[in-house]
Protein backbone atom coordinates (compact mmCIF):
# COMPACT_ATOMS: atom_id res chain seq x y z
CA UNK A 1 0.00 0.00 0.00
CA UNK A 2 1.14 3.32 -1.24
CA UNK A 3 2.34 5.96 1.46
CA UNK A 4 1.56 9.02 0.17
CA UNK A 5 -0.60 11.16 1.46
CA UNK A 6 -3.14 13.42 -0.96
CA UNK A 7 -2.18 17.02 -0.66
CA UNK A 8 -4.83 18.36 -2.09
CA UNK A 9 -9.13 18.69 -1.52
CA UNK A 10 -10.93 16.52 -4.03
CA UNK A 11 -11.82 18.39 -7.11
CA UNK A 12 -15.48 20.16 -7.83
CA UNK A 13 -18.26 17.26 -7.92
CA UNK A 14 -20.15 18.52 -10.32
CA UNK A 15 -20.70 17.33 -13.82
CA UNK A 16 -21.90 19.74 -15.94
CA UNK A 17 -21.16 21.43 -19.43
CA UNK A 18 -18.21 24.01 -19.67
CA UNK A 19 -20.56 26.69 -20.21
CA UNK A 20 -22.46 26.00 -17.15
CA UNK A 21 -19.50 25.75 -15.03
CA UNK A 22 -17.97 28.79 -16.24
CA UNK A 23 -20.64 30.49 -15.84
CA UNK A 24 -20.93 29.41 -12.17
CA UNK A 25 -17.51 30.83 -11.63
CA UNK A 26 -18.55 34.07 -12.57
CA UNK A 27 -21.60 34.78 -10.38
CA UNK A 28 -19.79 33.31 -7.43
CA UNK A 29 -17.13 35.74 -7.46
CA UNK A 30 -19.72 38.29 -8.41
CA UNK A 31 -21.59 37.59 -5.60
CA UNK A 32 -18.49 37.35 -3.42
CA UNK A 33 -17.33 41.01 -4.86
CA UNK A 34 -20.09 42.80 -3.87
CA UNK A 35 -19.77 41.63 -0.40
CA UNK A 36 -16.32 42.75 0.05
CA UNK A 37 -17.35 46.28 -1.88
CA UNK A 38 -20.04 46.52 0.66
CA UNK A 39 -17.56 46.42 3.44
CA UNK A 40 -14.75 48.30 1.68
CA UNK A 41 -17.57 51.17 1.07
CA UNK A 42 -18.37 50.59 5.15
CA UNK A 43 -21.59 49.28 4.15
CA UNK A 44 -20.59 45.94 6.19
CA UNK A 45 -22.25 42.66 4.49
CA UNK A 46 -21.66 39.93 6.79
CA UNK A 47 -23.86 37.74 7.72
CA UNK A 48 -23.81 39.25 11.33
CA UNK A 49 -24.97 42.47 10.24
CA UNK A 50 -27.41 40.91 7.59
CA UNK A 51 -28.46 39.28 10.83
CA UNK A 52 -29.28 42.71 12.37
CA UNK A 53 -31.00 43.96 10.02
CA UNK A 54 -33.19 41.60 9.76
CA UNK A 55 -33.58 41.67 13.40
CA UNK A 56 -34.68 45.46 12.97
CA UNK A 57 -36.42 44.15 10.20
CA UNK A 58 -38.87 41.72 12.16
CA UNK A 59 -39.10 43.94 15.41
CA UNK A 60 -42.60 45.50 16.60
CA UNK A 61 -40.78 49.12 17.07
CA UNK A 62 -42.26 52.18 15.02
CA UNK A 63 -39.37 51.89 12.37
CA UNK A 64 -40.16 48.55 11.01
CA UNK A 65 -41.34 49.66 7.88
CA UNK A 66 -38.27 52.10 7.29
CA UNK A 67 -35.88 49.13 7.99
CA UNK A 68 -37.91 46.38 6.41
CA UNK A 69 -37.92 48.71 3.00
CA UNK A 70 -34.10 49.84 3.68
CA UNK A 71 -33.43 45.94 3.89
CA UNK A 72 -35.17 45.51 0.58
CA UNK A 73 -33.94 47.86 -0.98
CA UNK A 74 -30.33 46.89 -0.18
CA UNK A 75 -30.94 43.18 -1.05
CA UNK A 76 -32.75 44.23 -4.53
CA UNK A 77 -29.04 43.79 -6.22
CA UNK A 78 -27.37 41.27 -4.49
CA UNK A 79 -26.35 37.79 -5.19
CA UNK A 80 -25.96 36.71 -1.59
CA UNK A 81 -25.07 33.12 -3.07
CA UNK A 82 -25.01 30.47 -1.31
CA UNK A 83 -21.00 29.47 -0.55
CA UNK A 84 -19.34 27.42 -3.74
CA UNK A 85 -17.83 24.59 -0.80
CA UNK A 86 -21.85 24.25 0.29
CA UNK A 87 -23.07 24.43 -3.48
CA UNK A 88 -20.99 21.38 -3.79
CA UNK A 89 -21.96 19.32 -0.90
CA UNK A 90 -25.32 20.30 -1.70
CA UNK A 91 -25.05 19.17 -5.34
CA UNK A 92 -23.22 15.77 -3.86
CA UNK A 93 -25.90 15.14 -1.21
CA UNK A 94 -28.60 15.29 -3.53
CA UNK A 95 -26.52 12.43 -5.80
CA UNK A 96 -26.00 9.88 -2.46
CA UNK A 97 -29.99 10.82 -1.95
CA UNK A 98 -31.25 10.13 -5.40
CA UNK A 99 -33.07 13.00 -5.30
CA UNK A 100 -35.91 13.89 -7.59
CA UNK A 101 -37.96 16.47 -5.88
CA UNK A 102 -36.30 19.32 -4.13
CA UNK A 103 -37.71 23.15 -1.97
CA UNK A 104 -35.42 26.05 -2.22
CA UNK A 105 -36.62 28.70 0.25
CA UNK A 106 -34.72 31.90 -1.14
CA UNK A 107 -33.53 31.81 -4.72
CA UNK A 108 -32.02 35.22 -5.01
CA UNK A 109 -30.57 35.14 -9.08
CA UNK A 110 -30.66 31.16 -9.17
CA UNK A 111 -26.76 30.86 -8.63
CA UNK A 112 -27.79 27.57 -5.93
CA UNK A 113 -30.45 26.58 -8.36
CA UNK A 114 -27.92 25.95 -10.86
CA UNK A 115 -26.55 23.32 -8.57
CA UNK A 116 -30.18 21.66 -7.59
CA UNK A 117 -31.04 21.37 -11.27
CA UNK A 118 -28.16 19.98 -12.59
CA UNK A 119 -28.11 16.79 -9.81
CA UNK A 120 -31.92 16.00 -9.91
CA UNK A 121 -32.19 16.31 -13.76
CA UNK A 122 -28.92 13.51 -13.55
CA UNK A 123 -31.28 11.71 -10.46
CA UNK A 124 -34.34 12.04 -13.05
CA UNK A 125 -32.08 10.61 -16.21
CA UNK A 126 -30.39 7.57 -13.68
CA UNK A 127 -33.85 6.49 -11.60
CA UNK A 128 -36.46 7.30 -15.00
CA UNK A 129 -38.11 9.26 -12.39
CA UNK A 130 -40.10 12.29 -12.90
CA UNK A 131 -38.55 15.70 -10.77
CA UNK A 132 -38.31 19.17 -9.75
CA UNK A 133 -36.76 22.00 -8.21
CA UNK A 134 -39.62 24.19 -6.71
CA UNK A 135 -37.15 27.83 -6.06
CA UNK A 136 -38.66 30.61 -4.27
CA UNK A 137 -38.42 34.70 -4.66
CA UNK A 138 -39.91 37.50 -3.87
CA UNK A 139 -38.72 39.73 -6.03
CA UNK A 140 -39.61 39.91 -9.29
CA UNK A 141 -36.70 41.84 -11.00
CA UNK A 142 -34.32 39.01 -9.33
CA UNK A 143 -36.20 35.91 -10.54
CA UNK A 144 -35.92 37.83 -14.37
CA UNK A 145 -32.64 37.52 -13.72
CA UNK A 146 -32.22 33.96 -12.40
CA UNK A 147 -34.41 32.68 -15.00
CA UNK A 148 -32.05 34.71 -17.94
CA UNK A 149 -29.06 32.73 -16.39
CA UNK A 150 -31.39 29.14 -16.19
CA UNK A 151 -32.04 29.59 -19.72
CA UNK A 152 -28.20 30.04 -20.07
CA UNK A 153 -27.70 26.80 -18.68
CA UNK A 154 -30.05 24.90 -20.91
CA UNK A 155 -32.60 22.58 -20.78
CA UNK A 156 -30.75 19.97 -17.99
CA UNK A 157 -31.05 23.45 -15.92
CA UNK A 158 -34.01 25.70 -16.88
CA UNK A 159 -36.37 22.15 -17.65
CA UNK A 160 -36.85 21.35 -13.91
CA UNK A 161 -37.21 24.41 -12.16
CA UNK A 162 -40.56 25.49 -11.12
CA UNK A 163 -39.94 29.00 -10.04
CA UNK A 164 -42.63 31.11 -7.66
CA UNK A 165 -42.81 34.21 -7.67
CA UNK A 166 -43.97 36.10 -4.69
CA UNK A 167 -44.09 35.14 -0.87
CA UNK A 168 -42.97 31.41 -0.63
CA UNK A 169 -45.26 31.11 2.65
CA UNK A 170 -48.33 32.05 0.14
CA UNK A 171 -46.63 30.02 -2.96
CA UNK A 172 -45.29 27.01 -1.24
CA UNK A 173 -48.97 26.33 0.02
CA UNK A 174 -50.31 24.22 -2.60
CA UNK A 175 -48.64 22.35 -5.77
CA UNK A 176 -46.07 20.52 -3.95
CA UNK A 177 -44.98 17.13 -4.57
CA UNK A 178 -46.06 14.17 -2.74
CA UNK A 179 -42.84 13.42 -1.30
CA UNK A 180 -40.10 15.76 -0.93
CA UNK A 181 -36.00 14.77 -0.58
CA UNK A 182 -34.92 18.12 0.22
CA UNK A 183 -35.63 21.10 1.61
CA UNK A 184 -32.81 24.11 1.29
CA UNK A 185 -33.09 27.06 3.54
CA UNK A 186 -31.19 29.83 2.32
CA UNK A 187 -33.81 32.45 3.22
CA UNK A 188 -33.64 35.32 5.64
CA UNK A 189 -33.80 33.57 9.50
CA UNK A 190 -37.16 34.29 10.43
CA UNK A 191 -38.98 32.83 7.51
CA UNK A 192 -36.80 29.33 8.33
CA UNK A 193 -39.11 27.65 10.77
CA UNK A 194 -42.74 28.66 9.17
CA UNK A 195 -41.42 27.49 5.54
CA UNK A 196 -40.16 24.34 7.36
CA UNK A 197 -43.57 24.11 8.90
CA UNK A 198 -45.29 24.25 5.66
CA UNK A 199 -43.03 21.65 3.80
CA UNK A 200 -42.79 19.32 6.69
CA UNK A 201 -46.31 17.45 5.91
CA UNK A 202 -44.36 16.41 2.55
CA UNK A 203 -40.95 15.48 3.69
CA UNK A 204 -40.09 12.09 3.12
CA UNK A 205 -38.86 9.52 5.32
CA UNK A 206 -34.64 10.19 5.15
CA UNK A 207 -34.84 13.36 3.57
CA UNK A 208 -33.04 16.33 4.40
CA UNK A 209 -32.87 19.99 5.72
CA UNK A 210 -30.26 22.64 5.21
CA UNK A 211 -30.12 25.30 6.46
CA UNK A 212 -27.41 28.17 6.04
CA UNK A 213 -25.46 30.03 8.38
CA UNK A 214 -26.99 28.59 11.05
CA UNK A 215 -23.81 29.19 13.32
CA UNK A 216 -23.19 33.01 12.44
CA UNK A 217 -27.05 33.33 12.79
CA UNK A 218 -27.99 31.37 15.56
CA UNK A 219 -29.91 34.03 17.29
CA UNK A 220 -32.38 34.59 14.42
CA UNK A 221 -32.26 30.69 14.07
CA UNK A 222 -33.29 30.56 17.58
CA UNK A 223 -37.34 28.59 16.91
CA UNK A 224 -36.10 26.71 14.01
CA UNK A 225 -33.02 25.31 15.66
CA UNK A 226 -35.59 24.64 18.85
CA UNK A 227 -37.80 22.55 16.84
CA UNK A 228 -35.66 20.69 14.86
CA UNK A 229 -33.13 20.04 17.95
CA UNK A 230 -36.39 19.10 20.20
CA UNK A 231 -36.31 15.38 21.22
CA UNK A 232 -39.34 14.20 19.72
CA UNK A 233 -38.66 16.53 16.71
CA UNK A 234 -38.23 13.08 14.43
CA UNK A 235 -35.10 14.79 13.26
CA UNK A 236 -31.23 14.57 13.52
CA UNK A 237 -28.91 17.31 13.40
CA UNK A 238 -25.42 17.84 12.56
CA UNK A 239 -24.00 21.39 12.22
CA UNK A 240 -21.62 21.06 9.37
CA UNK A 241 -18.39 23.07 9.97
CA UNK A 242 -18.61 24.99 6.91
CA UNK A 243 -17.75 29.47 6.51
CA UNK A 244 -21.33 30.85 9.16
CA UNK A 245 -22.12 26.95 9.82
CA UNK A 246 -24.75 24.81 7.33
CA UNK A 247 -27.25 22.71 9.38
CA UNK A 248 -27.97 19.04 7.97
CA UNK A 249 -31.12 17.69 9.63
CA UNK A 250 -32.39 14.05 8.90
CA UNK A 251 -36.38 13.30 9.12
CA UNK A 252 -36.84 10.21 10.57
CA UNK A 253 -40.74 10.44 9.10
CA UNK A 254 -43.81 11.20 10.91
CA UNK A 255 -45.10 8.82 13.75
C1 LIG B 1 -29.82 34.42 0.69
S1 LIG B 1 -30.76 34.83 -0.71
C2 LIG B 1 -30.83 33.33 -1.63
C3 LIG B 1 -29.56 33.00 -2.36
C4 LIG B 1 -29.67 31.83 -3.33
N1 LIG B 1 -30.08 30.63 -2.66
C5 LIG B 1 -28.36 31.58 -4.05
O1 LIG B 1 -27.56 30.77 -3.59
O2 LIG B 1 -28.13 32.22 -5.08
C6 LIG B 1 -32.39 34.94 -0.06
C7 LIG B 1 -33.45 35.41 -1.05
O3 LIG B 1 -34.73 35.19 -0.44
C8 LIG B 1 -35.62 36.16 -0.95
N2 LIG B 1 -36.78 36.27 -0.05
C9 LIG B 1 -36.86 36.98 1.10
N3 LIG B 1 -38.09 36.87 1.63
C10 LIG B 1 -38.80 36.06 0.81
C11 LIG B 1 -40.13 35.57 0.83
N4 LIG B 1 -40.98 35.89 1.80
N5 LIG B 1 -40.53 34.75 -0.17
C12 LIG B 1 -39.67 34.41 -1.17
N6 LIG B 1 -38.39 34.86 -1.24
C13 LIG B 1 -37.96 35.67 -0.27
C14 LIG B 1 -34.78 37.42 -1.00
O4 LIG B 1 -35.32 38.36 -1.90
C15 LIG B 1 -33.40 36.89 -1.39
O5 LIG B 1 -33.19 37.06 -2.79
Amino acid sequence: MSSTTPTTTSPSPLKAPQHILSLLSTLHARSLEQESQLSATGKVFSSTVLGDLEDKKNSSTTSTTTAKADFDALMLDKFIALDEDKCHFTYQLLTALRATNVVEAGTSFGVSTIYLALAVSRNMAATGKPGTVIATEKEEQKADVARGYWRECGEEVEGVVDLRVGDLLETLKEGLPERVDLLLLDIWSALALPTLKTVLPRLRAGSVVLADNTISGAEGYKDLLAFLRAPDSGFTNVTLPYTNGFEMSVYAGAE
